[in-house]
């Protein structure tokens, strides 16, 4: 079933637009213990030198995913990304990622990093699938639902 809901997906992806930062506070929510509201995520995508990516349900035109990444010079730093609960495991962080490289590239993007919570399984493992190497680490970096704090592992990959 599961490969099945996976071959019948059928996406499109393009640029954050202001409109957009409802339906990514939502998906922010479905992500993350201390999720950013719209305002914020609108006021990110306003910005000049922050890029967003979005994938959407063809049919129905429904946010499924998104990234945002601050650009400084030819280095970009992937701010969050997210996939709607419901959607995930059917290639929509992987589609984000390689329409994001490919967007970020157009822009003379030669590094992206990122940093993801060492606790972080599925960000870890996409990560790692689609080339990141780990290059540092911030102790204690996160603040967890339970008020615990959790490493972040730094990591890279080399776009041109
Ligand atoms: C991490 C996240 C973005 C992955 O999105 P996704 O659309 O489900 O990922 P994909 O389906 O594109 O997965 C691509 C690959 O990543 C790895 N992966 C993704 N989720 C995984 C999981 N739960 N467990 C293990 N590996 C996983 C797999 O290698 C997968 O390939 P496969 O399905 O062929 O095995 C999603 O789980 C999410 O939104 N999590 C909450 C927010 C978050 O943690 N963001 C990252 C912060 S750094």
């Amino acid at each position: 079933m599961i490969s099945f809901l996976r071959r019948t997906l059928q996406t499109e992806s393009r640029s954050l637009e202001a409109a957009d930062a409802m339906a990514c506070a939502r998906l922010h929510k479905d992500g993350f213990a201390f999720p950013w509201d719209v305002s914020e995520i609108e006021r990110l995508i306003l910005s000049e030198n922050v890029i967003g990516d979005g994938i959407f349900d063809s049919v129905g035109g429904t946010l499924l995913g998104f990234v945002l990444s601050r650009k400084a010079a030819n280095e970009a730093e992937i701010l969050t990304i997210a996939v709607a609960a419901a959607h995930r495991r059917r290639g929509v962080a992987r589609d984000l990622l390689i329409k994001h490289a490919e967007t970020l590239g157009l822009l003379r993007v030669s590094a992206l990093f990122l940093e993801v919570a060492q606790d972080n399984e599925a960000a870890l493992a996409l990560y790692r699938r689609h080339g990141f190497t780990e290059v540092g680490r911030r102790p204690g970096y996160y603040r967890a639902a339970d008020g615990g704090r959790t490493d972040a592992l730094v990591m890279t990959k080399q776009l041109l």
